[in-house]
């Protein structure tokens, strides 16, 4: 839905929250217990994600887990040196005050990362092992990890611009929660990406916010079956240009703050596209970049002298 009328014209400080990091570690994990797992895509996608819920009850880690923070997973076994397998970490999609509001369940996404190479199927280790976990079964968890992406405390001060792909709208589900829950008055904007349709995560929580709530905007990027009008697939990043009527006025102010989160290499393009857009608050440039214009840099530019600046938060996998 549409509502522009918040928009702010101050720049508040960012004011980022202390949190407690590492509390277990892979020398000394803590043992959870699975709560619940399910599948959070359309059932007929060969793309299996699922929500898992862990259990922290007994752990000394109840109420810690902030959204945007990571959960370290120990799958048990050895790799094919005979090294203990290492860790893997997952991103909190519950919100900081628990899953449903409670204290000791804190979830996660995932996605099974299985895939073939040169004709040979490849299994990932802790993808698998997690997602087959059952609830009342035990795991080996770390963390908290990760302290710079977060909520700012002061979140009512800012609007805010979620890029997701795949697995990395985790972190934006626990975030949004937060943000509703406390009735965010600023703009709320997620863009979502994904191959088809049937991969849309926690779709009708997303519609739902977008259909009751003037500032929420839920945009999906579905590469594989929307086209742009030029023809070329919809990424999220395409999204700056596509919807730029509602896009331009929250990225111009100066209170907003973007969020990225997904597949190793999207922020180029997002970076790429903020900046043929104009906005360059977002970016934090290297070398001689910026008596360049945008609009000629190149690729290789993008990827080494663009970096965030402190309105944008990024985790890339
Ligand atoms: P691995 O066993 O590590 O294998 C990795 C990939 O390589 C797999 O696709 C596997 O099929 C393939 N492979 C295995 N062997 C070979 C081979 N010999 N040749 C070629 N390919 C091979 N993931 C999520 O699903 N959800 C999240 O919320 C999430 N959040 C993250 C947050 C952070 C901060 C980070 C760093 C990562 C996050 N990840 C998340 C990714 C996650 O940590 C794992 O990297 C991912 O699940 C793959 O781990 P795995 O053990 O299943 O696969
Ligand atoms: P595609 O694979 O059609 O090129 P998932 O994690 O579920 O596979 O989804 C990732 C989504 O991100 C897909 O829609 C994928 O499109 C898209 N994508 C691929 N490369 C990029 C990129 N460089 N920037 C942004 N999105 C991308």
């Amino acid at each position: 839905m549409s509502d522009n009328t918040t928009l702010g014209n101050a720049a508040p400080e960012i004011i980022l929250p202390e949190v407690e990091i590492n509390l277990f570690t892979p020398k000394k994990p803590t043992t959870a217990t699975i709560a619940e797992n399910y599948i959070c895509t359309d059932n007929s996608s060969p793309n299996v994600i699922r929500h898992i819920t862990i259990d922290l009850s007994g752990t000394g880690l109840e109420g810690v887990f902030r959204s945007g923070q990571s959960i370290g997973i120990l799958p048990p076994g050895e790799n094919e040196k005979g090294k203990p397998h290492k860790l893997r970490l997952y991103s909190v999609s519950s919100p900081s005050k628990g899953e449903q509001g409670q204290a000791h369940l804190v979830s996660t996404t995932v996605k099974r990362a299985n895939e073939e190479v040169d004709g040979v199927f490849y299994t990932g280790v802790c993808s698998n092992y997690l997602s087959n976990l059952k609830p009342g079964d035990s795991l080996q968890i770390t963390g908290p990890s990760g302290k710079r992406y977060l909520l700012p405390e002061n979140v009512e001060e800012f609007n805010f611009v979620f890029f997701a792909t795949g697995t990395g709208v985790a972190p934006f589900r626990g975030m949004i929660m937060e943000l509703i829950e406390a009735g965010h008055k600023g703009q709320i904007v997620l863009v979502f990406g994904c191959p088809y349709r049937t991969d849309l995560l926690y779709k009708e929580y997303f519609e739902g916010l977008d259909a009751m709530h003037l500032n929420v905007h839920y945009l999906t990027m579905i590469s594989r079956e929307d086209r742009r009008e030029n023809g070329a697939k919809k990424y999220v990043q395409t999204a700056i240009e596509d919807y730029s009527e509602l896009l331009s006025p929250i990225l111009g102010a100066n209170n907003t703050l973007v969020y990225l989160c997904g597949m190793k290499g999207m922020q180029t393009g997002i970076y790429e596209q903020l900046a043929k857009q104009g906005f360059l608050d977002y970016l934090s440039l290297r070398g001689d970049l910026a008596d360049k214009d945008p609009m000629e840099w190149t690729w290789e530019e993008l990827k080494t002298q663009v970096k965030p600046s402190e309105r944008t938060f990024e985790e890339v996998y």
